[in-house]
């Protein structure tokens, strides 16, 4: 099978996609499959990249960045036909060959919204992962949480804020969000990674938070801040129309007084563990599952999903939906279906074959 990795793009997360394409790259089978690593540079060029993980690994010290190489890779040009070619940087069109599917493995905007899944149907080619419906609403952290809300799932309480509203009049809004109650977290609608997102303890603090979230996008959430354990699973999507398979649950665990930030994420900061699996009950678990295959459901997800949520006093309250989870070596996405007994290779077959259907 010839399997376009479409990786790197436009959005805050250019880096995190280059280094799960990198561990993507690493566990590929190659005697099963033909890559062809298509990098999507941070001004969105369509570049062919080396089959060399190790480019791409993660190294806090250094992100992985698609460097443009001058190559431009063309797209087929009719839905007829699925031979996608190379231009080099002299001018020269060389085949790619026919491409049997292709991977997006992009988060955030231009990736992970819908735009690639839309360009992948206009041209007609299969493709891992959610369709343009889906992938835009699980982008947009307003839109998610109303379809969640409406069915029957908890999130936590919220409001959105538009920049021009803001722009108008902040003391308006501040007084909007005290309800909530402090500490909240501002959050930027279409981002992810915790990139733009703050902690904000006191109103003195929010107009810093509030430029911080807008400077990724002119729609913010402000959410009340949920006391819980935070927890995620892994979703695949089912097999031929069947139920969505969810793996088991895995943990973060942070040291106190900090969240899953971007540094503690990727770069080993502020102390995040993650365990996998969960110290949770049977009971605990078969409802987290049935909760996070009906946010899938809620959504119209495909393919798969990681749907991260907060165990509370009160029961499960839903944070988000990724639907391309980060694949990085240290990733929670994998690490749920390792201990659920899928390898990391296997789980990649699986995507495939799914993408395929
Ligand atoms: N947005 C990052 C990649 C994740 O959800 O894993
Ligand atoms: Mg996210």
């Amino acid at each position: 099978l010839r399997v376009v990795l479409l990786f790197g793009g436009r959005s805050s997360e250019h880096s995190i996609s280059c280094a799960t394409a990198g561990g993507v790259l690493k566990a590929l089978d190659r005697t099963r499959y033909d890559i062809v690593p298509v990098g999507i540079t941070s001004d969105g060029a369509f570049t062919l990249q080396p089959d060399d993980a190790d480019l791409f690994a993660l190294d806090a010290t250094k992100l992985p960045t698609v460097v443009d190489n001058g190559t431009r890779v063309r797209f087929p040009e009719s839905a007829a036909t699925r031979e996608m070619t190379v231009v080099d940087e002299l001018g020269v069109e060389t085949s790619l060959g026919d491409i049997d599917v292709v991977f997006p493995i992009l988060h955030g905007p231009f990736g992970e919204d819908g735009s690639v899944q839309g360009l992948l149907e206009l041209v007609g080619l299969p493709y891992v992962g959610a369709g343009i419906l889906a992938s835009a609403v699980g982008m947009d952290k307003h839109f998610s949480k109303t379809v969640l809300q409406q069915a029957g799932i908890a999130v936590a309480p919220w409001v959105t804020v538009r920049s021009r509203e803001w722009a108008g009049d902040p003391t308006a809004v501040t007084a909007s969000v005290a309800s909530l109650g402090y500490p909240l977290f501002v959050k930027p609608a279409r981002a992810g990674s915790s990139v733009g997102v703050s902690k904000v303890s006191a109103p003195a603090e929010l107009a810093a938070a509030m430029a911080v979230a807008f400077h990724e996008d002119n729609k913010v959430l402000v959410e009340a801040a949920v006391v819980g354990r935070e927890l995620e699973c892994a979703v695949l999507g089912g097999r031929g129309g069947s139920a969505p398979r969810v793996s088991v649950a895995g943990e973060i665990v942070l040291a106190e007084n900090t969240f899953y930030d971007f540094e503690s994420k990727y770069l080993g900061g502020a102390g995040a563990d993650l365990v996998c699996p969960a110290d949770l009950t049977a009971d605990e678990l078969s409802t987290f599952q049935d909760l996070a295959a009906r946010a899938f459901d809620a959504i119209g997800g495909a393919g798969l999903a990681r749907v991260d949520v907060f165990l509370t006093a009160d029961g499960f309250v839903v944070n988000e939906l990724n639907t391309m989870p980060g694949f990085t070596p240290i990733s929670m996405f994998p690490a749920c279906w390792l201990a659920s007994g899928l390898s990391y290779p296997e789980l990649l077959d699986e995507l495939i074959e799914l993408g395929l259907e």
